[in-house]
């Protein structure tokens, strides 16, 4: 797989987990792959908690159907209704957590490119994470994001010392096949903008001025060849 074929390919996984639990050598490959992401001062202000014991995937299964309960209570109710089919996690059928922390004190305090914009430290994380679920892609693996969970359970359910964050627990296993198109498309909840929407040029003008009116005038003033 080239990377442009990975960046097409890669999905959120939550119903596609075969049951079978990741081998070391591929594991160890993709936390690699995460593992040699760029970061602001070259910080590397990630961890990875593997978590593979039952009873611990269980609780926090637990944990994120409570809620998952308590988002679905805050819709309302044509909302509700699309969300009621939609699994968000596959926590105990890919068998495998690696939950991604950032550490702010990697590096000591005077990290090059942080001082400006301290976010940077854990927008470098979730480019370790990119890496992952590209590797794991091309792996024939599986990853799905999980945030629907308290930040203080995790901590402590894992041990996660001050002043280390989480910044996303992920299913990550061998899956029977990786959809087309992106589980809340396909259920309706919300679908991919078009490029052309997110793309300015020269200022953040709304892209209707140039790209909008390209594409809807084009039928009415260019003919059909
Ligand atoms: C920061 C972040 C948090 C996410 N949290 C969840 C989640 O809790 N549950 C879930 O089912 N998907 C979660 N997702 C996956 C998104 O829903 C998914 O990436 C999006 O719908 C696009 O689908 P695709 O990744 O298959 O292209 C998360 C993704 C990101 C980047």
């Amino acid at each position: 797989m080239d990377v442009y074929q990975a960046i097409a390919a890669r999905r959120d996984v939550r119903n596609e987990f075969s049951g079978e639990v990741i081998d070391d050598a591929r594991l160890m490959r993709v936390l690699e792959a995460a593992h040699r992401a760029p970061s602001v001062g070259n910080s590397q202000p990630w961890d990875f908690v593997v978590v593979q014991d039952p009873d611990t995937l269980a609780r926090f299964a637990d944990h994120v159907a409570q809620c998952r309960d308590d988002f679905a209570r805050s819709l309302p109710a044509d909302r509700a209704t699309t969300f009621r089919p939609i699994n968000i996690e596959g926590i105990r059928t890919s068998g495998t957590g690696v939950v991604v922390t950032y550490d702010p004190t990697r590096g000591g305090p005077h990290i090059l490119g942080r001082h400006t914009i301290d976010e940077t430290g854990r927008l470098s994380v979730a480019l370790a994470i990119e890496n992952l679920w590209l590797a794991a892609t091309d792996e024939g693996l599986g990853v799905g994001w999980v945030s629907f969970y308290r930040e203080p359970y995790l901590r402590d359910l894992l041990a996660i010392p001050d002043p280390v964050t989480v910044v996303a627990w992920l299913c990550l296993g061998p899956v029977t096949e990786l959809q087309e198109i992106p589980d809340l498309e396909r259920f309706g909840w919300r679908s991919r903008r078009p490029l052309t929407d997110a793309v300015h040029r020269e200022s953040f003008r709304p892209a209707t001025d140039e790209f909008a009116t390209d594409r809807e005038s084009l039928p009415a003033t260019v003919p059909a060849t």
